[in-house]
């Protein structure tokens, strides 16, 4: 089971991280907090956050460094919106065996590195009823 501690973060594809700024700060009023590249995954992330300070949701904007990303591919064939959402996981390694074990279809069958450090695993989303799901396991400093 995946048992999720919490809804780590929402991705969104995005084709601009630059064109999306004003929405999410000035319309949303979402706080912004830098941007990072997972060159892993060829994308830039821009990472917002709303709610308390010590206890955040976060919103992942992902846009495409190059045309190998599967970001790249996601846009194209379904343009800018929701991508993915990610579950905050503690023993992302056994979360993966035992899902692998019980036949669900991973993306990742082992943790990736992710964004802050972080270690994180795609379930296939034909196995997770059509919405992507990551599992994330923060840095013990980022966690929750
Ligand atoms: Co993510």
């Amino acid at each position: 089971m995946i048992n999720p501690r919490a809804i780590n973060h929402i991705g969104i594809a995005v084709r601009s991280l630059a064109a999306q700024r004003e929405y999410y700060e000035s319309v949303l009023g979402a706080r912004y907090e830098g941007e990072e590249v997972v060159a892993d995954q060829h994308v830039r992330v821009a990472f917002y956050s709303i709610g308390p300070a010590d206890r955040p949701v976060r919103l992942e904007l992902l846009e495409p460094t190059s045309r190998q990303s599967p970001i790249a591919a996601f846009l194209e064939k379904r343009g800018e919106g929701l991508h993915h959402v990610a579950y905050t996981v503690s023993g992302i390694d056994d979360t993966l065996r035992d899902l692998k074990a019980r036949g669900v279809r991973l993306i990742d069958e082992r943790p990736r590195p992710g964004a802050h450090g972080s270690r994180i695993g795609f379930l296939h989303p034909a196995a997770s009823m059509g919405i992507l799901t990551e599992l994330c396991e923060p840095l013990p400093a980022h966690a929750g």
